[in-house]
């Protein structure tokens, strides 16, 4: 068991950042991501297509014989992980918008998180920020177009840039200090977004602390390959786009990509 695979899903290309994190902390464990590429965005639709679309990743994963699943987007874990949780019996680790350490570490008690329409309309995102967020103005941006660009590999297209800049003037207008990266695409825009706002605003987002998650639940439950052969890291994407996935995968090793329907 403990030799079977981590199993990754997103919406696309994404979560790869969140699977860098993750090779970092468990060099030794195998690996598969799944890019749902083909349909992604997941943001813009209803829980129900996001928790479909979860299920039907969830059972590839469990052909490849998971011995845990890692949501790696926000998205389909606001929607979909008490599914998930409830109709399947092994573990998953899921991602969510860092929201309480922003509202924490706020000195100005303004923060603002960028994220999909399906994250910030979702039932646990409104929980989770109501609970730490008590005194605290919280911006909320949708952000528009970003997913596509990050899936697009066009995130220096001054168009795009130009866009982002109009979608983030609400955080610069309201002053925050801590902006919350609601989106495993996201951390592929952060050398945008920093040219883009105040020096003073600190960016988080939620890859690391998962990435430590995942490493603890996998050593409680004894499920860390103990085996010294190494599987390597596999990414399947159900698109044409395995360069753009080989490009944002380029600094390391081992790392094969195949296409794939699912
Ligand atoms: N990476 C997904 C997330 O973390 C993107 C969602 C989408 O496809 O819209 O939310």
């Amino acid at each position: 068991m403990s030799k079977h695979p981590v199993v990754l899903f997103d919406s696309g290309v994404g979560g790869t950042s969140l699977l860098k994190e993750i090779i970092h902390l468990l060099p030794r464990e195998n690996i598969v991501y799944l890019a749902d590429s083909k349909n992604a965005p997941y943001g813009l639709r209803t829980s129900q297509d996001i928790i479909d679309l979860s299920i039907k990743n969830t059972e590839l994963a469990i052909q490849m014989k998971a011995k845990m699943i890692v949501v790696a987007c926000n998205t389909a874990t606001t929607n979909a992980i008490s599914f998930l949780r409830s109709n399947y019996s092994l573990p998953f680790i899921g991602i969510e918008p860092a929201i309480k350490p922003a509202a924490l570490n706020s000195k100005a008690k303004r923060i603002g998180v960028l994220a999909t329409k399906g994250t910030l309309s979702s039932e646990l995102f409104k929980q989770t920020s109501e609970s730490f967020t008590e005194g605290v103005n919280v911006i909320e941006v949708i952000g528009k177009g970003i997913v596509e660009a990050v899936e697009g590999g066009w995130t220096n297209d001054e168009a795009f840039i130009n866009n982002l800049n109009q979608q983030i003037q609400p955080f610069i207008k309201e002053d925050i200090d801590y902006l919350v990266l609601g989106c495993t695409h996201f951390p592929y825009i952060i050398p945008k977004l920093r040219e883009l706002l105040p020096k003073h605003v600190t960016l988080i987002d939620s890859g690391r602390a998962v990435a430590e998650q995942t490493k603890t639940i996998l050593r409680e439950k004894h499920l860390k390959n103990t085996d010294d052969s190494f599987g390597g890291i596999n990414i399947y994407t159900n698109t044409d786009n395995s360069s753009h996935l080989q490009e944002l995968m380029k600094d390391f090793s081992n790392v094969s990509i195949t296409r794939r329907e699912f």
